[in-house]
């Protein structure tokens, strides 16, 4: 593993702290819930976001090795944008709308390689090479039906693909500000947090171990603000985090994202929270064993979050107003043993997890069989509990969301955004 800045640095770094604790904290103004229940609940609040927040962002497309070779693919609906980020012939990444421009079919489903370089609309065949262009490729019977045909007109509609170290991001609009702009100061928020912290997380160092999808019944604004609320952590998972110093928590907006850390307890010198019970994970090079949780937000919906073990995403997917899928993929330090990713049978899954593949996994590791989500000890099981009754309590004809604690104010900020983007009227 590469150092990416000298100790010293890192050191002096940590003194003068990455974020502060109570700069965005003023008692006069506590912070209040601001979006109504019907921006969880409602379709057409959800067509809006759809159309007015997901398709205007940067999204959150994968890994840059799940496109690694040329014809490599992967389809992504950012909102109402139906998107394709592929790798062409030349190694060069690029990003389309995934819409024929004949009729306006879907060009590709799921992720894959696109054989032979070339993009072949499976109604009349229109076909696209992976520059996107139509002039260079075919439209068939060209002479006969289509005479006046200028195929210069006719390329796929652009969109813009950039990364930011190994993640790879999308924006529907090939006009759209930089992705280094959009993410403002949140590289400057990663750390170090420890004085004895060698090294920052790096991602691109280390190898995926697991790849997990799970069904959460509730709005994705839900699960986010369960990701992000800092009050729930030591009553929710008292056990299943229990090194953590909730006391010590710190969080800090930059730009539309935002930033978090906490320690481990001071009488706890290696965090167990996130160890593997089966299999005991090295810790990172570099990284500290007490270096505790952190997390950067990026808006709207995926986290990246470091322990002294791990660095995953955390991404969540909008499926209706009531419903979301959540992705973690973690990295960490390639197991010692392990020689290939281990696929567990979709038949042998619990029902709110969709699929999983990981080093150290096992269908009998993720069955929770009659154990109740709050005595699983499991702190997704424990969050996606929280988000279903949260999101069943919010369609209660007397819900309203009470006084919002210190500890709560990320859940406000992140509200302030979306209405950025989706006002109320
Ligand atoms: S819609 Fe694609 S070729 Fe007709
Ligand atoms: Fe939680």
């Amino acid at each position: 593993m590469r150092a990416s800045k000298g100790a010293a640095q890192l050191h002096e770094m940590v003194r003068s702290s990455a974020y502060t604790i109570d700069e965005w904290w003023n008692p006069a103004k506590p912070p209040r819930q601001r979006l109504p229940a019907s921006a969880y609940t409602s379709e057409e609040w959800f067509r809006r976001e759809r159309e007015e927040l997901f398709a205007k962002t940067w999204n959150f497309v994968g890994m840059l090795e799940d496109v690694s070779d040329p014809g490599d693919y992967i389809t992504v609906e950012c909102g109402n944008a139906a998107l394709v980020v592929l790798r062409d012939m030349t190694g060069r990444l690029r990003a389309f709308h995934n819409v024929c421009r004949h009729r306006g079919a879907r060009l590709l489903e799921g992720s894959g390689n696109i054989q032979r370089g070339l993009i072949s609309c499976f109604y009349h065949k229109w076909t696209y090479n992976l520059k996107g262009e139509l002039q260079l490729a075919s439209v068939p019977y060209q002479q006969e039906l289509f005479p006046c045909l200028d195929k210069s007109l006719y390329g796929l509609h652009h969109a813009k693909v950039a990364t930011w170290k190994n993640l790879l991001f999308v924006h529907p609009d090939p006009g759209a500000m930089s992705l280094e702009e959009w993410l403002a100061e949140i590289p400057g928020k990663l750390g170090p947090f420890k004085p004895n912290q060698e090294r920052l997380h790096d991602p691109e160092e280390l190898v995926e171990i697991s790849d997990i999808t799970y069904r959460v019944r509730a709005n994705w604004k839900i699960v986010t603000e369960n990701f992000i609320d800092g009050y729930h952590l030591p009553l929710l998972h008292s056990v299943s985090l229990g090194d953590g110093d909730f006391m010590q928590q710190r969080w800090q907006p930059s730009g539309r994202h935002q930033a978090f850390y906490r320690p481990l307890k001071p009488d706890i010198h290696k965090d167990r929270s996130y160890a593997d019970r089966d299999e005991p994970m090295p810790v990172i090079e570099g990284i500290p064993a007490d270096y505790g949780f952190s997390y950067q937000w990026l808006f709207p919906n995926i986290a990246l979050s470091q322990t002294a073990y791990t660095w995953s995403t955390f991404h969540v997917i909008a499926v209706s107003a009531g419903m979301s899928l959540v992705r973690t993929r973690v990295r960490a330090t390639k197991p010692a043993n392990s020689a290939k990713m281990n696929v567990v049978d979709p038949e042998k899954l619990p029902s709110h997890i969709v699929s999983a593949k990981g080093f150290n996994l096992s269908a009998d590791r993720l069955e929770i069989g009659p154990v109740h989500a709050l005595e699983s000890n499991n702190v997704m099981l424990e969050d996606i509990y929280a988000c279903e009754k949260v999101q069943e309590g919010m369609a209660s004809s007397v819900f309203s969301v009470g006084p919002l604690s210190k500890w709560e104010a990320p859940l406000s900020f992140f509200q302030s955004q979306i209405l950025d983007f989706v006002p109320l009227r």
